[in-house]
This record gives C-alpha cells, structure tokens and sequence, in this order.
C-alpha cells in the first residue's frame, strides 16, 4: 500500500495511545498504555493521576511505536494528535508532545476531535470511505446522533442532555459494587440474567427530537436497590442493559429513517455491548438498512482511529494551524 506516513497520539482520557498509519488502510501499529488499574481503586478516572501517567508514559510509547514498526521519525509525513474534547491536563501532554514533534522535523500537524475519530472508525479497514451516514457514537464522555455528509461535514441530529450512556453504565456499576469500568462487567453479568424481571424506565424515548436522557435511569437503579433481597444482580444489570439498549437503538433507527440515509454505523465504547451489537444488528436488518459497527479494538480509545481520521483529512488538503492549542470542548459541529 501507499500514502502517507502519520504518527497519532491519543491522550484525551486515561489513556495513553500511539498509531503509525500508511495511507488511510494500514496499520503498522497501534500502542495503548492502560490506565484503568490506577483509576480502579478510586472508582473512576482522577484527572491529576491520568496526565501524570501521560507524561511518564508518552515518549516511551511513542519511541516504542517507532521500533515495532520499524519506521524512523524522517520518515513520517504528518503528526496528528487529539485535540479535544477530554480532560485538559490529559490533552494537553498529546497534543504538546506531537506538535513538538512536528516542529522538530518541519512537518505538517493536524490536531484531530476526539469525536471524529470515533464517527468515523467505522470505515476504517474497510473499502469504503467515509459517507453518507447515521452514526451513533456512544461512550464514557458522550452520547450522540450525527450525520455524515462526508468527511468534515457532520449534522447533530441529537445528544443526551444529562449522562452520556458510559457513564450511565458505570455509575450504575458503582451503585452495584462493580470494578471500574463498569460497561463490560455489566455486559458480562447481563448475560445470565432476565432482562424483563425489572421495568426501567426508558426516558425520551418516545420524544419527537433525538435527544437522550440517562440520569433518571440511573437514580431509578439507585432507589430501587435498597429495596432489592436475595439474588438480583444478573437480572438488575440485564433489565438496565436493555433500557439503556432500547432507547438508544429506537432513536438509531427513527433517525436513520427521518435522515434518509442507507447506512447506520456505532462507534464508542459503549458499542462493544454484546447486546446493543445484537440488537442494532437486528433492526437495521428488519429497517432495510445497511450497518456499520466499529469493531471492538477500535471502539474504545485508541490512536488508530485518531490517526485514520488525520488521513482522512490530510488527503483533502487540511492542515491545523500550529498556534491552536488543545480544547477540552471542542465540538464536533
Ligand atoms: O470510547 P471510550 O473508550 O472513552 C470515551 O471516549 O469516553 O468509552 C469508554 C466507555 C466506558 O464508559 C465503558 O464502561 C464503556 O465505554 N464500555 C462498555 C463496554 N465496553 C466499554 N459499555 C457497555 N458494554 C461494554 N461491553
Ligand atoms: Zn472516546
């Protein structure tokens, strides 16, 4: 394969992540230092801890990325980084540590939306470019409905005006007594239990915009547990599972169909939940329409999706502007 050579540096969160990519479709490699052992014992993810580990981990990871790919920094053609949105201090150590490389070899920088890497993971590895879509990105920091015109060009259909659906689930995890982060644990645990024993409210769900709202799930789970005995807990992650999955593949579909698309994609996180996979897989087929779902290892934060969505954007002649500095909002559209 051919095009150019980008190194991307992921840093938004509590992960420290590094691609080298040739071109849109090949990856020479995709590094990710973990940090959810530090956060686990706070329950969640402690901004302070999560830049400090950055700092102590980014210039390995990226010297690490240079050998396991056997690629040399005169080699590249562009360094990308996220620029936000995400934790400042986070942030801050990526988008530094790759705009300084940048600076050293003279090359192009393209500072890339943290959200833009997840729209579009999707295609990558696949034949086909970025188009006209419905893409539901659902993750620990967001929850959203956009469509894709084409790359660069997006519409917010709708978001959650409270919790993003991550969150949701693993502030219910903690409710629960579950390890951080609570997604795949409740995911886990929801495959032996009934997902009818508990009726959850499913809140927005019949709302004419595509808007979402997790929080009164989540308090709903809160006042109902103390009142719960015996044995409960695969049931209880179940029936919340399948709330949370219900509404968010009910307004999937409506704004699929309202939009007029062919394709629907998921992105984020969220989209490894066994059963959210099972059942958008379900509707878009009953629906007629065609589906997209990241696949598992590009779903949850990582620099590959960073660095695809940097040569994307490169191949349509976009360069940032090295005076810009990461964003912890900076919005999509
Ligand atoms: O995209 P991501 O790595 O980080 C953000 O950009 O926020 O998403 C992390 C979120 C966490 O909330 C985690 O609990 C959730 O994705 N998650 C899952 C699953 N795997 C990860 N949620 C439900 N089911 C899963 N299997
Ligand atoms: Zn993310």
């Amino acid at each position: 394969m051919s095009g150019p050579l980008i190194l991307a540096v992921e840093t938004s969160c509590d992960e420290t992540a590094v691609a080298i990519l040739r071109g849109p479709g090949e990856l020479l490699v995709s590094e990710i230092s973990s940090q959810i052992k530090e956060h686990r014992k706070f329950g969640g993810v402690v901004p302070e801890v999560a830049s400090r580990n950055h700092l102590a981990k980014i210039e390995p990871l990226i010297l690490s990325a240079f050998g396991r790919s056997a690629c040399s920094p005169a080699m590249l053609d562009c360094i990308a980084a996220t620029r936000g949105p995400g934790l400042l201090t986070s942030l801050l150590v990526g988008h530094s540590a790759a705009k300084g490389l940048a600076i050293a070899l003279g090359r192009p920088f393209i500072g890339v939306n943290h959200l833009e890497g997840h729209l579009l993971s999707p295609f990558f590895g696949t034949i086909d470019a970025p188009c006209r879509s419905v893409n539901l990105i659902v993750s620990g920091g967001h929850t959203l409905l956009v469509e894709i015109d084409d790359v660069g060009s997006y519409r917010l259909l709708g978001r959650t005006v409270d919790d993003a659906s991550g969150e949701a689930f693993d502030k219910v995890a903690k409710l629960l007594g579950l390890p951080y982060p609570g997604g795949p644990e409740i995911d886990r645990l929801s495959k032996f239990g009934d997902p009818t024993r508990f009726d959850l409210p499913r809140s927005m769900s019949g709302s004419a915009d595509f808007n979402f709202s997790f929080s009164g799930l989540k308090t709903a789970v809160r006042y109902l547990l103390p009142k719960l005995k015996g044995d409960f807990l695969a049931d209880l992650c179940a029936s919340f599972q399948e709330a949370v999955v219900d509404v968010l593949v009910r307004k999937t579909i409506r704004a699929a169909a309202v939009s007029g698309v062919k394709l629907v994609t998921v992105s984020g996180g969220v989209s490894c939940n066994s059963r959210l996979r099972f059942r958008i897989a379900k509707a878009t087929d009953d629906a007629g329409f065609e589906l997209k779902l990241a696949e598992p290892w590009l779903s949850t934060d990582n620099a590959a999706m960073i660095a695809y969505a940097a040569a994307e954007r490169f191949a349509r002649g976009y360069r940032s502007n090295l005076a810009e500095d990461a964003d912890p909002n900076l919005s999509l559209v």
